[in-house]
C-alpha cells in the first residue's frame, strides 16, 4: 500500500482519500498522514461507511476475503489485491456475494495494465485468434518462506505470486484451460524453479517458467503464432517481433519511455485509474466493460471470477506437483541412458 498503491492513487485526480485502516494503529496513522491527515482506524467496522464510496485493499488473503465481503455488503466498491482470498472455496463464496450485491470489485492483477504487456497483447491479437503458444517467465525472489497460513514456500509462492503468471496465461489465451502439467526443481527448502504447462481448449499451449531462485524480479512474455511469427516482451521494457513468417526479423515494436516515474511500467497506476473510472461511471448493479472512449482496454477489468479461476489453476498445479512427489514427472520403467553412456 505504501510503496505501490498509495503513491499512484495520489497521482489520480477526481477522488479523495477519506480514511486509512490497519489493525496496527501506528501504521494506520502513518498512512493517514501520508494521505493528507485523514481519519485512521483499526478496523473497517469503526468507520462510518456513509462517507466511503470505494475501498482499496492490500491485506493478506484471509482479511482480503472477509473485508471485501463486508464492504460490498455495505454498498462499497472494492479494489482488492490478488489473490483476493485464502482458498478457492472462499473465492467461490466471494464471487457469489459480489454478484448478488452488484458492486464493482476489481482484483489487483496489475500486469494486465503494464503498458508493454498491453502492447504485446494488442500486437499479437491476430496470431492469438488461432491456436498459438505463449511462454510466460515470472521470477520473483519472494515469497522465500511460508506465508499467510500456507505451509510451504513453494505453495506460498505459487498462490501469492505464481497466480500472476497464471492470470497472464488466461489473459493472453482466453480459451478455457483443459489440462495442467507442473514440474519443479527444488534447491534448499526455500528456493525453487519450475515449469507449468497449460493446454487450452482451442489447442493453444501456455508454458509458464517461474521461480524464486533469482536475484531480481523479472516478467517476460512471448507469443508464437502458427504463421511463424514470434512477438516477444523479454521484460517490461520493450516488445520485439523476433520472427516473421519463420525468419529472423528483430524489429522493435515498442519501448517504454521510463520518464513517468513508473506509471506505465508496473501497471499499478493504470489499474487504479481504471478502478476509479469504473466506480464513477457505473450505475449500481451493472457490470463494467471498456468505456468505448478509445483509451480504455476493450477487455473487462479482472474480477473475483478471474481470481477464482486463477485459484483453481493454483490448486491444479499443486495437485500435479504433489501427485509426483514434487518433480511433476512420471518415471520411466526403463530409463534412457545419459549421452556419455551411449555406446
Ligand atoms: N500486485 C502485486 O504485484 C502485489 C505486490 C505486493 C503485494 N501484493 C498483495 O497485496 C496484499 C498485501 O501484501 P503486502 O506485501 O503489502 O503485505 P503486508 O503484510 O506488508 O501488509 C499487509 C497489511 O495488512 C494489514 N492488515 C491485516 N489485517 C487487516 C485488516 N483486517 N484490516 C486492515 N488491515 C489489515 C496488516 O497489519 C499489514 O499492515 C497481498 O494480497 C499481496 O499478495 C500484490
Amino acid at each position: 500500500m505504501r510503496q505501490n498503491l498509495l503513491p499512484f492513487l495520489q497521482r489520480i485526480p477526481g477522488h479523495r482519500v477519506v480514511a486509512c485502516v490497519d489493525p496496527d494503529r501506528s501504521l494506520a496513522a502513518e498512512l493517514a498522514s501520508l494521505a493528507g491527515g485523514v481519519v485512521h482506524a483499526e478496523s473497517v467496522e469503526a468507520l462510518d461507511l456513509e462517507t466511503v464510496d470505494a475501498a482499496v485493499l492490500a491485506v493478506p488473503p484471509e482479511p482480503s476475503y472477509v473485508l471485501t465481503r463486508y464492504l460490498v455488503e455495505h454498498g462499497v466498491d472494492c479494489f482488492v489485491e490478488k489473490p483476493a482470498g485464502p482458498s478457492t472455496a472462499a473465492l467461490q463464496d466471494l464471487d457469489k456475494v459480489v454478484h448478488n450485491t452488484g458492486r464493482h470489485v476489481q482484483v489487483g492483477f496489475n500486469f494486465r495494465y503494464a503498458e508493454t504487456l498491453q502492447r504485446l497483447h494488442e500486437l499479437s491479437r491476430d496470431v492469438r485468434a488461432t491456436p498459438c503458444s505463449v511462454t510466460i517467465d515470472f521470477y520473483s525472489r519472494h515469497p522465500s518462506a511460508p506465508q499467510w497460513g500456507v505451509d510451504t514456500t513453494l505453495e506460498a509462492w505459487i498462490r501469492h505470486n505464481g497466480v500472476h503468471a497464471l492470470d497472464l496465461a488466461r489473459w493472453f489465451v482466453p480459451s478455457p484451460v483443459v489440462q495442467v502439467d507442473a514440474h519443479a526443481i527444488t534447491g534448499d527448502a526455500d528456493r525453487f524453479q519450475g515449469t507449468v504447462f497449460l493446454r487450452h481448449d482451442d489447442g493453444s499451449l501456455s508454458t509458464l517458467r517461474m521461480g524464486n531462485h533469482v536475484r531480481r524480479f523479472l516478467v517476460g512474455v512471448t507469443v508464437q503464432g502458427m504463421d511463424g511469427s514470434r512477438y516477444s516482451a523479454p521484460s517490461l521494457e520493450r516488445v520485439t517481433l523476433d520472427l516473421s513468417e519463420g525468419l529472423p526479423f528483430g524489429q522493435e515494436l515498442h519501448s517504454t519511455r521510463n520518464l513517468d516515474h513508473g506509471w506505465t511500467r508496473s501497471g499499478f497506476g493504470p489499474e487504479l485509474e481504471a478502478f476509479l473510472d469504473a466506480c464513477r461511471r457505473k450505475p449500481a448493479g451493472h457490470p463494467v466493460n471498456g468505456n468505448g472512449d478509445g483509451h480504455s482496454p476493450t477487455w473487462e477489468a479482472p474480477t473475483v471470477a478471474d481470481a477464482l479461476a486463477a485459484s483453481k489453476l493454483c490448486d491444479q498445479t499443486m495437485d500435479e506437483l504433489h501427485a509426483t512427489g514434487g518433480s511433476g514427472f512420471g518415471s520411466l520403467t526403463d530409463p534412457v541412458p545419459a549421452s556419455a553412456e551411449v555406446g
